[in-house]
């Protein structure tokens, strides 16, 4: 377990960001999984500024999203897909064949679960996954209580989420939305994770993840026992330690 704690936000964006980038530099062809939410936001920026004013060959590399909400369309601007499209994959100019993300309108979503699994099997894998940190220690949409052995599937969402989904998307009651996400038996088996907490309200969750057992009721406690995982925290986060 490699644990790296940054003395401000600052710090935090650059170090995290230069991962991905290091990464794409020894690896062309890399497979990146990214994550959305307020921590990855800066990460992101601040590697589309750096290919702006520096660019380097993002040509062979695939980018895909560790999850996504179901059963809204996926151009609002909360959704995984345009965060993602928007702080970084149009700015770098990825197409649509090196940006894997799950379709959130489908009749079957378990098909498309096989898809969006199959489709990283056949790039060989994940080389590198970014991780954020729920509050209650999610990891994507796998909640406490998900087993390890999980693989991509949907979850439920939890009501204070689905409900602030509903009306940024004005989706009337009826169909319930999803997470969409990597299992946990999936992010096990990238080859390198790096999970990323910043603020003093993580502060809690990061000690129960790094310092507590290892148990389904903190799903981010497994990232003790991955071979090749890094926690990048802001002083905040790593106050309880
Ligand atoms: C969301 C997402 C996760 C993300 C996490 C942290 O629920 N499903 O993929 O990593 O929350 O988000 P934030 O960085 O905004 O705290």
């Amino acid at each position: 377990m490699k644990i790296t704690i940054t003395n401000n936000e600052t710090e935090f964006d650059c170090i995290a960001a230069w991962r991905i980038i290091s990464e794409i530099l020894s690896n062309p062809g890399a497979v990146i999984g990214l994550s959305t939410g307020k921590t990855t936001k800066n990460i992101h920026l601040n590697i589309s500024c750096i290919y702006k004013q520096f660019p380097f060959d993002v040509s062979q590399v695939t980018f895909f999203g560790v999850d996504e909400v179901t059963n809204v369309p996926r151009d609002y601007p909360g959704a995984c897909y345009t965060m993602l499209k928007t702080e970084l994959i149009d700015i770098l100019g990825i197409n649509d064949e090196h940006f894997i993300m799950p379709h959130t309108l489908s009749d079957n979503f378990e098909r498309e679960c096989r898809i969006f699994q199959e489709a990283l099997k056949e790039r060989r894998g994940i080389d590198l996954q970014m991780l954020g940190l729920g509050l209650n220690g999610h990891l994507g949409f796998n909640q406490p209580g998900t087993p390890f052995e999980s693989e991509t599937w949907v979850s439920e969402m939890d009501e204070a989420l689905e409900s602030r989904i509903r009306k940024e998307t004005n989706t009337l009651p009826g169909k319930k939305l999803g997470g969409f996400t990597l299992g946990i038996k999936n992010l096990m088996h990238a080859r390198k994770i790096i999970l990323v907490a910043k603020g003093k309200d993580k502060a809690e969750i990061v000690e129960k993840m790094l310092q507590g057992p290892v148990t389904t009721d903190i799903p981010a406690s497994i990232l003790q026992l991955h071979p090749n995982c890094e926690f990048i925290l802001d002083v905040d986060s790593a106050s309880l330690l």
